[in-house]
């Protein structure tokens, strides 16, 4: 689907761009929003560029710049914390051979630290796009990379 159409899917309502936005950073294939489509975003809403990009700017969910197909986001927050997620980033950094904030130079995976996901009862967690998993092991986490690396030439 193009941007256009993405947008074109929205009503011009304001309270509409948070929806537009994910749809779009979904939409792109290195997972961000350009300039071009916060341009027309705002457009369509009818609001100030420099608003959209405030918002874009704020959440951590949202991306300015080029990412890798699949954005892996640890959580780093106590609960996971103290029940092992750093070593999950290192084990990451050994079978990515990238850290966090990091995009593998075959654009395929990003690593993202970032704040509780929620599903604390299963921690250590982490979120995969939109999927999320938790009770991670060093043996699930390698499965995991083995399974989104078979599944990068199909659609998501
Ligand atoms: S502390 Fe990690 S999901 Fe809540």
């Amino acid at each position: 689907m193009d941007q256009q159409e993405i947008i074109a899917g929205f009503s011009p309502d304001k309270t509409n761009l948070l929806a537009m936005l994910h749809a779009l950073q979904d939409n792109h294939p290195q997972n961000y929003l350009t300039e071009e489509s916060l341009r027309a975003a705002a457009s369509h809403l009818r609001v100030n560029l420099s608003w959209v990009y405030g918002v874009a700017g704020y959440y951590s969910m949202f991306s300015l710049q080029p990412r890798g197909r699949f954005i892996i986001r640890i959580c780093n927050s106590p609960v996971c914390n103290m029940m092992g997620s750093s070593g999950l980033i290192d084990v990451l950094g050994s079978i990515l051979g990238i850290g966090a904030g990091e995009t593998t130079p075959d654009g395929l995976f990003t690593v993202e630290q970032v704040e509780c996901l929620g599903i604390c009862d299963v921690a250590p967690a982490m979120m995969v796009n939109r999927k999320v998993y938790g009770n991670l092991t060093r043996k699930s986490l390698e499965a995991i990379i083995d399974e989104l690396r078979i599944l990068q030439n199909k659609p998501e």
